[in-house]
């Protein structure tokens, strides 16, 4: 079972990740979570909290001459925005997060309480963490990108572009929108937002590639993959809903307009000329690319505040403000990639466990001459 746990809080000394379930003989590239760590710092519209930070992973256990030998990994990044003692109270929620049902469930009335943990700066930890378990895809060839596709009002035109050239287009770009004309536009709304003290949320997309049919299931609810996927999305911060293949689009079509009809040849094997069902049938990868696309809300830390009430003297007063990023979308994005990455590498060490990474990759080798004999 791959499973991890994280602890830290936004300006406290360190986050620290155990991430428990990974085969021994698995090398690990500290630079390639460094540089998975730099990219969820990078997007326009980020804080200057960004400029402060350039994190960088320790691994403190688990790893023997950069590989796994099959006991947990403890990951540390340190925070050099460490002040939470020094930082002063907060006693004017802000409507959007976590401050006001936070401080009444922990029955705290100095909000930082729960601010410096509900913060999305732990988001960090499960990128180092998305890193590794990119590393483990990597092995069988699986492969995840995502790129922004709406910023506020501004959408992306995408379609037709392959894997290859979403990647490619998505990376030169500031808001990691392969389409450039859209991307200037985006650029443009998050300086005129800046401008007006507001935010802005959006949309991005992401896909796996090279998935074997078969990971998750149908037989329980909880061992779909379909479920587990919208859970470990939902989960980040400020993603309010996440869309499988066609989606709610899919809702308004007719079933022969909605679904992809099954094609054989003895090259390919089945294939499907349509991926309405965005690689998921019955909770489980049907071997097409999986497409999931997540809503952020706009940022709720605004420069000019919504109203709130003071929790002391319960007086109406404004929210309080914190530095804060303008929109973080393609940032969002970044996590959306290592939530998608931990779930797709457990579902695939459910399927070809092994204890060593030789014998995972033997056993996936197995499964894929059955599915070629079928
Ligand atoms: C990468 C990333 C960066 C974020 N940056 C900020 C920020 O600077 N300020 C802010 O108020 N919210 C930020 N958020 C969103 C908050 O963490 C989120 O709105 C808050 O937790 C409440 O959302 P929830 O109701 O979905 O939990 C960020 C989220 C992510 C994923």
């Amino acid at each position: 079972m791959l499973r991890f746990l994280t602890a830290g809080e936004s300006h406290g000394k360190c986050l620290v990740g155990i991430l428990e379930g990974l085969p021994a003989g698995l090398k690990i590239n500290k630079r390639e979570i460094d540089g998975e760590l730099a990219r969820r710092q990078k997007g326009y519209g980020r804080s200057p909290r960004m400029k402060i930070e350039k994190d960088k992973v320790e691994v403190l256990a688990g790893l023997r001459k950069g590989k796994t030998i099959g006991a947990p990994l403890a990951l540390l990044i340190k925070n050099k925005d460490f002040k939470i003692d020094v930082l002063p109270h907060v006693y004017c929620p802000r409507p959007g997060h976590a401050d006001l049902a936070g401080a009444l469930k922990y029955d705290t009335k100095d909000i930082r309480d729960v601010l410096e943990r509900a913060s999305a700066r732990e988001t960090a930890m499960r990128v180092a963490i998305g890193a590794i378990c990119k590393t483990l895809l990597q092995e069988f060839k699986i492969g995840i990108i995502s790129h922004v596709t709406r910023i506020g009002e501004v959408c992306a035109r995408t379609q037709k572009l392959s894997f290859n050239q979403l990647r490619r287009k998505a990376a030169n770009s500031c808001t990691n929108c392969a389409d450039k004309v859209a991307g200037a536009r985006m650029v443009a709304e998050i300086d005129k937002a800046k401008g007006q003290g507001d935010s802005l949320g959006g949309v991005f997309e992401l896909i796996a590639i090279n998935l074997p049919a078969g990971l998750g299931s149908f037989v329980h609810w909880e061992r779909r993959l379909d479920a587990r996927l919208s859970a470990s999305l939902m989960s980040i911060p400020a993603v309010k809903a996440v869309e499988i293949g066609a989606g709610f689009s899919g809702a308004s079509r007719r079933g022969s307009q909605a679904h992809d009809a099954i094609f054989y040849s003895s090259g390919k094997g089945f294939f499907r000329k349509t991926n309405f069902a965005g690689g998921l049938e019955g909770g489980m990868t049907n071997g097409e690319p999986l497409v999931l696309r997540c809503a952020m809300k706009p940022i709720a830390t605004l420069k000019k505040p919504l109203a709130s009430v003071n929790i002391k003297s319960k007086r109406v007063t404004e929210a309080a403000v914190q530095r804060a990023d303008v929109c973080a979308v393609p940032a969002c994005g970044v996590v959306g990639e290592a939530a998608l990455a931990f779930c797709l590498a457990e579902a695939a060490l459910e399927k070809f466990a092994g204890d060593s990474l030789a014998e995972t990759k033997r056993n996936y080798q197995g499964y894929l001459k059955q599915v070629r004999a079928f």
